[in-house]
C-alpha cells in the first residue's frame, strides 16, 4: 500500500518560523520512516499564495502580488532544501496545473448541485481569511481567532452546501475514531459540527488575486475562496483533473496540520471530498502551538524564532530532535534555549555521543578497530532481549505519531548499552585476560548503536549516516530489514573514528528573545494597546535601542465613530511625514485637549490596522486603576527628538 503524507501549504505573507518548521519536520520524519520501511511514499509540501491577505502584504511591501508570492515561496522552498526536507513535490497554488484542478473540482461540485449562487453579508477577517458571525466577534468588531479588526463584506457569492454533509461527517468521525489524531482533538471537531454547519461561501468578488471560475460557469466576476483553492492542493498535486492523474497515492495516509487549521481539514476538506466522491484521508494529525519562552510568537512582537537562525546556531538535526522529543504530539510546546541545551547535553551528547565515543575508543585500544560479534549471544543474551523489546515497541508509536514516546523508547537502547559497559567493565576483562568477553561487550554496544541509528535516521538523517559510517554499514531498507526486523547482528567489521557528533553547549548560542511589545491580541483588545507591558526579562542595551522612541507633536485629533476607545491622531515626528496613530485613549482624553500637545511615540513599529484604519506608531502611557496618563516630555522638545 502506498503512503501519502502532507504538510499544510504555508501562506506567503511572511517568512517561515519554527512553527512551520515543526510541522514540516514531523511530516518529513514520517515520510522518511515510511521510505525506510520500503513503502512507496509521496511527501507533499508547498505554498498557499492566493487571497486578500497576500495581496495586502504585497502592497505593503511595494511589490506586485505575483512577484511577492514568487519571492516568499522561494524562501520556503530554499529553507526546506537547505534543511534537506525530502519532499517529493513542492506545490504552489499559482501553478497552472493546480488552478486547472481546482476549476475542475468546482465544476464537479457544481454539476452535482452542491454549489449554488446567493448573497453573503458578514464580518470578514482578512488575516484568517474567514467569515465570523457577529455573535463570535470580540467587542462586536474584532476577530475571535486573531484579535484583528474585521470588516463588513456584502457580496454575491457561490455557496457550497456544507450543511448537507453534517450527518455524513458525524458518521465518519464515529466510524473512524482515529480520523483526527490525537483522538483527544476529535471532540472539538464533533462539537463544532453539532452546533450546525452553515453553507460555505466559496467565491469572492471583492478582489481578483485568486483562481478564476471555470469557463463553463461564465462568471468571471468571482474568484475562488482561498481555502477552497488551498485545500484542493492535496489532490491537484497528484494531478486531479488531468487525464494522466497519478491518483494512486490518494487517499492520504496522514495530513499534518496545526490545531489552528484543524477545522478546515477535519470538516470542510472531508465535505469537499465527499462531494467529489473521493475517499477521505486516513488521518488528520493536528499538533499544538509553539511559543517562545512562554510567549506567543508573532511578527508584531518581534519574538519570532527564525528556523534558519536556530539551525545555524545549533544544527538543524538537533532542532528536529528537540522539537519532536520535547512535545507530546498534539500538545502546545515552548521553545526555550535552556530546554534545548539541556537535551543536547544530556540526551544527545551524553547518552548517545559518549556511548559512540567509548565504543570507538575501546575498539581502538583492544582490537585495532576490529569488531567481532561472534560471542555476543553467549555473554549478552539479557541485553539482546531487552534491546529487542525496545525495537518491537517502536513501530506502533510512530504509527500513532507519538514521536516523543518513540524517541523516549529509542533512548532506552543507549541506557542498555551504557549499563552493559558499566556492568561488564571490558577494561577489567582485558586486564584479566578475558579478551573474548571484552570483545563481546564492545560488539554488543556497537550493534545496539547500529540498530538505534537506523531507527533514529528518520529524525536525524545526516547524523545517523555519520554513525553508520563510523560503524561501517549503510542505513537503508536492507539494513532496516536485516538488523531491525530480522534482528541480525553485524558480524565482523572494522569501525572508524569520527569527530564528536554532539559537542556540549555551555551557554545560549543565540540572543535571547527581544522584549515583547504590546500588540492587539485577543486578551488585549479589550484594554488599551498603548500601555507598555511589564517585563521581568533583562535585555541588552542594544535590544532597547532597536525601539525608536521619539517626541511627537499632535497636529490633529478626532474621535473614531462607533468606537468607545479609539482616537485618531495625526502626529508630527519632525521628518516631514505626518504619522497617523490610532490610540485607545478616548476614555481618558478628549480629542480637542490633545491638539498641540506633545507625546512620546514608538516610531518604528510596523504599521497595523485598527478598525480598518492604518496606525503607524504607538503612544507611551501609564495606566492603573485611576486611569491612563500619557507620558510626555517635561519641557517642550522639537518634534522628532529621540528619547533614550
Ligand atoms: O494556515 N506553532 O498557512 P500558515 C505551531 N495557508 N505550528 C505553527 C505555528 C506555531 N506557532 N505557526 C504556524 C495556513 N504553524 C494556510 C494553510 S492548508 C490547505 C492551508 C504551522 O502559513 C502549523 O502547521 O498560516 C499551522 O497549521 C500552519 O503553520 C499555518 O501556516
Ligand atoms: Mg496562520
Amino acid at each position: 500500500m502506498s503512503k501519502y503524507i502532507t504538510t499544510p501549504i504555508y501562506y506567503v505573507n511572511g517568512e517561515a518560523h519554527i512553527g512551520h518548521a515543526y510541522t514540516t519536520f514531523i511530516a518529513d520524519t514520517m515520510a522518511r520512516y515510511e521510505k525506510l520501511k520500503g513503502e512507496d511514499t509521496y511527501f507533499l509540501t508547498g505554498t498557499d499564495e492566493h487571497g486578500q491577505k497576500i495581496e495586502e502584504s504585497a502592497i505593503k511591501n511595494n511589490k506586485s502580488t505575483a512577484q511577492f508570492a514568487d519571492e516568499i515561496s522561494a524562501t520556503f522552498k530554499n529553507l526546506w532544501d537547505e534543511f534537506d526536507i525530502c519532499y517529493d513535490k513542492f506545490i504552489r497554488t499559482t501553478d497552472e496545473d493546480h488552478k486547472r484542478g481546482v476549476q475542475k473540482a468546482f465544476e464537479v461540485m457544481y454539476a452535482k448541485g452542491d454549489i449554488y449562487k446567493d448573497f453573503y453579508e458578514g464580518h470578514y477577517c482578512v488575516s484568517c481569511e474567514t467569515f465570523f458571525p457577529e455573535t463570535q466577534l470580540i467587542d462586536g468588531q474584532f476577530c475571535p481567532d486573531c484579535g484583528r479588526a474585521t470588516t463588513i463584506v456584502k457580496e454575491e457569492s457561490y455557496f457550497f452546501r456544507l450543511s448537507k454533509y453534517e450527518g455524513a461527517l458525524l458518521k465518519h468521525y464515529a466510524d473512524n475514531p482515529d480520523f483526527v489524531l490525537p483522538r483527544s482533538r476529535t471532540n472539538e471537531v464533533i462539537n463544532f459540527v453539532k452546533t450546525g454547519l452553515r453553507d460555505l461561501s466559496v467565491t469572492r468578488t471583492s478582489f481578483t488575486w485568486g483562481v478564476k471560475m471555470p469557463e463553463s460557469l461564465n462568471d468571471d466576476k468571482h474568484v475562488m475562496y482561498v481555502w477552497l483553492d488551498a485545500l484542493m492542493n492535496y489532490i491537484t498535486a497528484l494531478g486531479y483533473g488531468k487525464d494522466d492523474a497519478n491518483m494512486r497515492y490518494w487517499p492520504a495516509s496522514i495530513q499534518f496540520v496545526g490545531k489552528d487549521i484543524l477545522r478546515f481539514h477535519a470538516i470542510y476538506w472531508p465535505a469537499f471530498l465527499m462531494s467529489l466522491d473521493l475517499p477521505l484521508p486516513k488521518h488528520i494529525g493536528a499538533h499544538g502551538w509553539w511559543t517562545r519562552d512562554g510567549e506567543k510568537m508573532s511578527k508584531s512582537k518581534g519574538n519570532v524564532v527564525a528556523p534558519k537562525e536556530v539551525a545555524d546556531a545549533y544544527g538543524v538535526e538537533n532542532l528536529r530532535y528537540f522539537m519532536l522529543r520535547e512535545v507530546p504530539f498534539g500538545q502546545d510546546g515552548d521553545f526555550s534555549q535552556r530546554a534545548f541545551i539541556d537535551r543536547i547535553n544530556s540526551e544527545l551528547s551524553n547518552d548517545l555521543g559518549n556511548l559512540l565515543n567509548r565504543i570507538i575508543g575501546m575498539s581502538e585500544k583492544y582490537s585495532d578497530y576490529e569488531i567481532n560479534s561472534v560471542d555476543v549471544q553467549k555473554y549478552h543474551k539479557k541485553e539482546l532481549d531487552a534491546m529487542n523489546i525496545v525495537l518491537d515497541s517502536l513501530d506502533s508509536l510512530m504509527q500513532q505519531v507519538q514521536a516523543h514516546r518513540y524517541l523516549e523508547e529509542l533512548w532506552k537502547l543507549f541506557s542498555i548499552g551504557n549499563k552493559a559497559i558499566e556492568e561488564h567493565a571490558p577494561w577489567v576483562k582485558m586486564k584479566n585476560g578475558k579478551k573474548d568477553e571484552a570483545a563481546a561487550t564492545v560488539a554488543l554496544v556497537a550493534n545496539i548503536l547500529a540498530k538505534a541509528a537506523i531507527m533514529l535516521s528518520p529524525v536525524m538523517p545526516k547524523t545517523t549516516n555519520i554513525i553508520a559510517d563510523a560503524l561501517n554499514f549503510t542505513i537503508d531498507n536492507i539494513s532496516y530489514r536485516e538488523l531491525v526486523l530480522d534482528r541480525k547482528l553485524l558480524k565482523l567489521f572494522s569501525i572508524k573514528k569520527v569527530p564528536p557528533l554532539f559537542p556540549r553547549v555551555e551557554e545560549p548560542l543565540m540572543p535571547e528573545a527581544p522584549a515583547a511589545q504590546p500588540v492587539l491580541l485577543k486578551e488585549e483588545s479589550k484594554n488599551t494597546i498603548e500601555s507598555i507591558k511589564e517585563q521581568d526579562n533583562l535585555i541588552e542595551i542594544g535590544q532597547f535601542f532597536k525601539t525608536s522612541l521619539k517626541v511627537g507633536t499632535v497636529l490633529e485629533a478626532e474621535e473614531v465613530p462607533k468606537s468607545t476607545k479609539l482616537l485618531k491622531l495625526q502626529v508630527d515626528l519632525g521628518d516631514g511625514r505626518i504619522r497617523q496613530i490610532v490610540a485607545g485613549i478616548k476614555e481618558f482624553y478628549s480629542a480637542e485637549s490633545l491638539i498641540g500637545t506633545q507625546v512620546c511615540v514608538v516610531a518604528n513599529l510596523k504599521p497595523a490596522k485598527l478598525m480598518g484604519m492604518l496606525s503607524e506608531g504607538m503612544l507611551l502611557a501609564a495606566k492603573d486603576e485611576d486611569g491612563l496618563s500619557l507620558i510626555r516630555p517635561e519641557k517642550p522638545k522639537k518634534a522628532g527628538t529621540p528619547i533614550g
